[in-house]
């Protein structure tokens, strides 16, 4: 099928308990490992690309790889969405060239010129047949070239009048997530039974007071890797520097996903399993050079660690169907 709204995703979703896997692609590889996991566990997909990943590999090439995609999956709906858009423009360039879902990230401003900006993507959009999700609260952690030492939760209280006021399709809140590998401070985390360190619970107190007020309205996290120690292991042991890296814990998202939670945008953990995987292709074999054959394990890892989510955290494996 062609490339598909998540008006029907989300419906679906919300209905029954589950989330879409919103995962960032930047290169073929990784769409190819995120792609071909969908298509064996029949789950529908969004595909996100940020304003980084554009400046990277440009926007053409990205449409075009995920129109690859679709022809070589058919049988499960794809959507190509905007991750953190910045601002009208970029927004509207992604709309003229073939997204079907923008975000546009205003959190950052006042709680008026973030429904300004959002309402007018909003009229372009929905023109255009797209869908928009907007963003109330923000989280620590690095956007793009955006760095938030701390975050701010969202206000319950400010939701109603933001999505009345904008026409969004769906809302991305600030729970406790937060984007990249660094999520919670050690010293923030207890440690459990078998020496694992448990970060802090995400605030589900909040999230139900959003969905309260938001009846019926799919709420979208991102931040949302867990960062699985097994690939931060992998990076450390094979050269790499990253101690102290926490994530969320699966548990947490699956329990988002059963509540109103529709979307969870997972980068960080693909990103992980790459490089982990790279960097221990270069140490057992430092005679190799082909590009091909050090990323076709990582491009295998993406693919099982997507399978992962779909059937564990998320539990939209075999939803395809349903979502069309
Ligand atoms: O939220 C940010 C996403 O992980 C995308 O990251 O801006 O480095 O492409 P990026
Ligand atoms: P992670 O850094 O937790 O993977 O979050 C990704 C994200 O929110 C993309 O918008
Ligand atoms: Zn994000």
């Amino acid at each position: 099928m062609a490339l598909t709204t998540s008006k029907k995703m989300f419906e679906q979703a919300y209905k029954n308990g589950y989330a879409i896997g919103a995962f960032n692609v930047n290169n073929m590889e990784i769409v190819q490992g995120i792609t071909e996991a969908c298509k064996e566990e029949k789950a529908p997909v969004i595909l996100q690309v940020s304003k980084g990943a554009r400046a990277y590999a440009n926007h053409t090439y990205l449409v075009k790889l995920v129109e690859a995609a679709v022809i070589e999956c058919p049988d499960i709906p794809v959507v190509l969405h905007l991750d953190h858009g910045p601002d009208f423009e970029t927004c509207k360039s992604c709309i003229d060239g073939g997204f079907t879902s923008v975000m546009i990230d205003y959190s950052s401003h006042t709680f008026e010129e973030n429904i300004a900006e959002t309402k007018k993507v909003v009229e372009y959009a929905h023109d255009h047949g797209v869908v928009v999700e907007g963003e109330l609260g923000t989280l620590a952690g690095i956007e793009d070239e955006v760095s938030h030492a701390v975050g701010s939760y969202t206000r319950p209280e400010e939701v109603e009048e933001f999505v009345t006021k904008t026409g969004v399709d769906s809302l991305a809140i600030a729970i406790g997530t937060s984007h990249g590998a660094y999520k919670f401070k050690p010293e923030q985390c207890t440690r459990n039974e078998k020496g694992i360190l448990v970060p802090p619970a995400l605030r589900f107190d909040i999230l139900k007071e959003v969905s309260k007020r938001l009846p019926n309205f799919p709420i979208v996290l991102h931040g949302s890797s867990s960062v699985p120690q097994e690939y931060v292991k992998m990076v450390n042991d094979n050269g790499g520097k990253m101690p102290d890296a926490i994530g969320v814990p699966e548990e947490q998202l699956r329990e988002a996903a059963r509540l109103s939670v529709c979307k969870i945008n997972i980068d960080s953990d693909l990103r992980l399993a790459m490089t982990g995987t790279i960097r221990k292709f270069f140490n057992e074999h430092p005679d190799k050079f082909d590009p091909r054959e050090y990323l076709k394990p990582a491009r295998a890892n993406i693919k099982e660690i997507v399978r992962h989510k779909l059937v564990n955290v998320l539990g939209c494996a075999g939803k395809a169907d349903e979502c069309k």
